[in-house]
């Protein structure tokens, strides 16, 4: 067995069977009359998995002997799930002043030239989990840099912490600093080599990205394609339509294609699995094609404020798989708190309320829907994986004196969805071991 195995069984035989007790919310889709939420619940944990959720009363009747942790009234959740994100830019969160193809140039493509340097990929990938998990994020997805050496640091980093993960090499052939660029060939090589090595060992899944059309040629799309055809049970992640003028760049490089989603869609990068960052500005053509295919989207919000992409249209969510992603470093926060607020207030600003259920089951069970995570990841429910994140509800003041006012479990829940951050995550459970727990 090699050392990476031996940590992760190692890990995963500590985990006690323990009850878990608080406030109990289980959602199983966007619907809040299908949520059920316990004031004085609890959660069994055997083997690193959820056993039963339910009453308290009923639970520890039925199990006397087993350990307790009791979060008061603290909100057991499933872990937040980031569907789209950039490991690599953490160091560059917040740069100023540029639209896309600019911040590009200008900050993302020097700071992931420094990922040639394995050491450098290493650290990154360490304070990057460290900022999720605080965040209660418990599973992402992330691009890594066009090295391979940045995504073996990204899986090693998430297989030391026994978390599911998922991630792919950035493959760029063409409007990219040649340090970054590789080739057609290169790109379906060393991306096959990745996904030999790391797909599907312990809780990884690998997926094939193409950064985006812009950045990669005909050829390496078509190779991309090729390789996701001989790997289907990848995913594959890109981006689409986050500005206006990136989508009229793509239509000067294509000039063949029927809009920007036929780029991929001729490449055999269009299908279940497939993970579409953004996909703000569509054409009534390309989301009846997304629909057709079962492709799903990623929705950026921080960063489609912060960049100044626009207001993604969560009405697609009716037909379209759809979850949350912070984007960092083109998002502006790795909370995925602060990401459902951005949501909400894109949202309102398209006249859609959204309901605290809807905005967090697009950051739970529904970013799970979208990874092709379904059942194991992202629900409070028997058989999930217990990775869980325990949120205070009055983690401030302001957020406790209103919520304190509060009629019902979302009253009590928006005031944190809205102005709640790092301070609100009491404790965050993978396979149900505590990354540092505070129980009352
Ligand atoms: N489009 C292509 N690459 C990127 C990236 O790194 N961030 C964002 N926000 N959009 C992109
Ligand atoms: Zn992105």
């Amino acid at each position: 067995m090699d050392k990476l195995n031996a940590t992760w069984l190692t890990r995963a035989m500590e985990s006690a069977h323990e009850i878990l007790i608080g406030q109990t919310l289980e959602l199983s889709g966007p619907d809040p009359t299908a949520a059920r939420h316990n004031s004085r619940g609890a959660v069994v944990i055997e083997n690193g998995k959820i056993a039963r959720v339910g009453p308290a009363d009923d639970i520890l009747r039925a199990h006397p002997n087993l350990p307790q942790t009791d979060y008061g009234t603290a909100l057991i959740l499933p872990g937040f799930i980031d569907t789209h994100v950039h490991y690599p830019q953490t160091a560059i969160i917040a740069s100023w002043g540029k639209r896309l193809i600019d911040w590009l140039d200008q900050y993302t493509f020097p700071e992931e030239m420094r990922f040639e340097d394995p050491d450098y990929a290493a650290h990154a990938a360490r304070l990057f989990f460290d900022l999720s998990l605080g965040a209660g994020t418990t599973t992402v997805c992330s691009y890594a840099t066009s090295h391979p050496a940045s995504v073996t640091a990204f899986f090693e980093e998430a297989n030391r912490r026994g978390l599911r993960a998922m991630a792919g090499k950035s493959c760029m052939d063409r409007n990219a600093p040649h340090a970054l660029c590789d080739t057609a060939q290169r790109a379906y090589d060393e991306s096959k080599a990745l996904i030999e090595t790391w797909h599907g060992k312990n809780r990884l899944c690998y997926a094939i990205t193409p950064r985006f059309t812009p950045t990669s040629t005909t050829e390496q799309l078509n190779a991309l394609g090729a390789l996701w055809a001989e790997h289907p049970d990848c995913a594959m992640q890109t981006h689409i339509s986050e500005q206006t003028d990136e989508v009229a760049w793509v239509a000067e490089l294509c000039p063949d294609a029927r809009d920007y989603l036929d780029t991929y869609d001729r490449a055999g990068l269009l299908g279940k699995g497939a993970i579409f960052g953004h996909a703000i500005h569509l054409t009534a053509r390309e989301i009846a094609r997304l629909q057709d295919t079962g492709a799903a989207i990623a929705h950026c919000p921080t960063s489609n404020t912060f960049i100044g992409s626009g207001l993604f249209d969560m009405k697609l969510a009716e037909t379209i798989a759809v979850g949350l992603a912070t984007d960092t470093g083109g998002g502006s926060s790795f909370s995925m708190l602060r990401t459902m607020a951005a949501a909400y207030e894109i949202a309102q600003l398209r006249g859609n309320a959204l309901h605290p259920a809807n905005l967090l089951w697009r950051a739970t069970g529904g970013a799970a829907d979208v990874l092709g995570f379904a059942g194991k990841i992202g629900q409070l429910a028997p058989g999930a994986e217990a990775d869980l994140a325990i949120l205070d509800l009055a983690s401030t003041p302001v957020i406790a004196q209103r919520a304190a006012r509060a009629g019902d479990i979302w009253e009590a829940l928006f005031p944190t969805i809205m102005m709640g951050d790092d301070r609100a995550i009491r404790d965050v459970r993978i396979q149900g071991r505590s990354t540092g727990s505070s129980p009352c």
